[in-house]
């Protein structure tokens, strides 16, 4: 009984990869013809653990609101510095997946059609190549000062005198991760390349993200009001699939490769 159920699954799967493969065969070389919104999913298989994973995600076993706002940071600079020194040695020794590639090749490829947006403040997909994608969260591996100097001087951050966190040697104002924390505003020029590349797409494929955090959510029903497809590729359900005309229940190193029609996918 359960053999001729999966061969129907299995089908199914096949013709929605074919269906999917349809709707990016027809944007290639459309000037911003492909938007694509990633998150954390795009790194997993990169061993970058996500945040929402009810057993392994970040969130699961920290506390937000300590970890990853001003009030936690300026509660124990120490503790989240520290926090933050370990996810970025996780992020610097991690290798862009084949979902990475597969992306930066299909922008190698098609000049012009792909505008990358991502949430991830990894810098995996730069690595891989996509160098000019839009940074909606920040930067893991960049420093800023807390606040603005006292005395208005602009100093380089990479003055601070070493610590846990650096210091200016001057006042004491404490470096901090070049990262949006929860509850602040997300960076303005990245948020507007982003609003006009979601409304300026034909597809809009969102990878690996649950859909729970604003605005970037809400980059997906913005292009699909505005008559883009959306194609959405998560091994789970997200909070957005009511948004997509086509589901691929995948991996992103697994399905990008097939979906962006990589040769390189096919094997040598
Ligand atoms: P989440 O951790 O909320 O969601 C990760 C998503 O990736 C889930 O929907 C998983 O099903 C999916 N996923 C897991 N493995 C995958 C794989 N191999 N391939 C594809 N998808 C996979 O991460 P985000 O949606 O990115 O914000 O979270 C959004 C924001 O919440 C983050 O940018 C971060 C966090 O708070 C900030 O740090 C400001």
């Amino acid at each position: 009984m359960r053999r001729p159920l999966r061969r129907r699954h299995l089908n199914a799967a096949v013709q929605s990869l074919a269906a999917a493969q349809a709707l990016v065969r027809a944007v290639r070389g459309r000037p911003g013809g492909l938007c694509v919104l990633t998150g954390a999913g795009m790194s997993a298989e990169s061993g970058i653990p996500t945040f929402r994973d009810a057993l392994t995600g970040l969130w699961a076993r920290f506390d937000p609101a300590e970890l990853a706002s001003e009030d936690g940071f300026r509660a124990d600079p120490q503790r989240v510095w520290d926090w933050y020194a370990e996810r970025r040695e996780a992020a610097r020794a991690a290798e862009p997946n084949a979902g990475h590639h597969a992306l930066a090749r299909f922008a190698q490829r098609w000049p012009g059609t792909l505008a990358l947006v991502t949430q991830n403040v990894d810098d995996l997909h730069q690595r891989a190549g996509n160098t000019d994608a839009v940074r909606l969260h920040g930067d893991l591996l960049a420093d800023r000062w807390l606040q603005a100097c006292p005395r208005r001087r602009g100093c380089s951050p990479d003055a601070a005198v070493p610590g846990r966190p650096p210091r200016c040697g001057e006042c004491g104002n404490p470096l901090r991760p070049g990262v949006v924390w929860f509850g602040e505003e997300l960076p303005p020029q990245a948020l507007e390349a982003a609003r006009q590349a979601a409304e300026a797409c034909a597809l809009m494929l969102v990878i690996g993200t649950s859909g729970a955090v604003w605005p970037a959510a809400g980059l997906v029903g913005l292009a699909r009001r505005r008559g883009a497809q959306v194609l959405i590729v998560n091994p789970a359900a997200s909070e957005i699939d009511d948004e997509a005309h086509l589901v691929l229940r995948g991996t992103a190193a697994r399905m990008l490769p097939p979906l962006l029609l990589d040769d390189t996918a096919l094997g040598p």
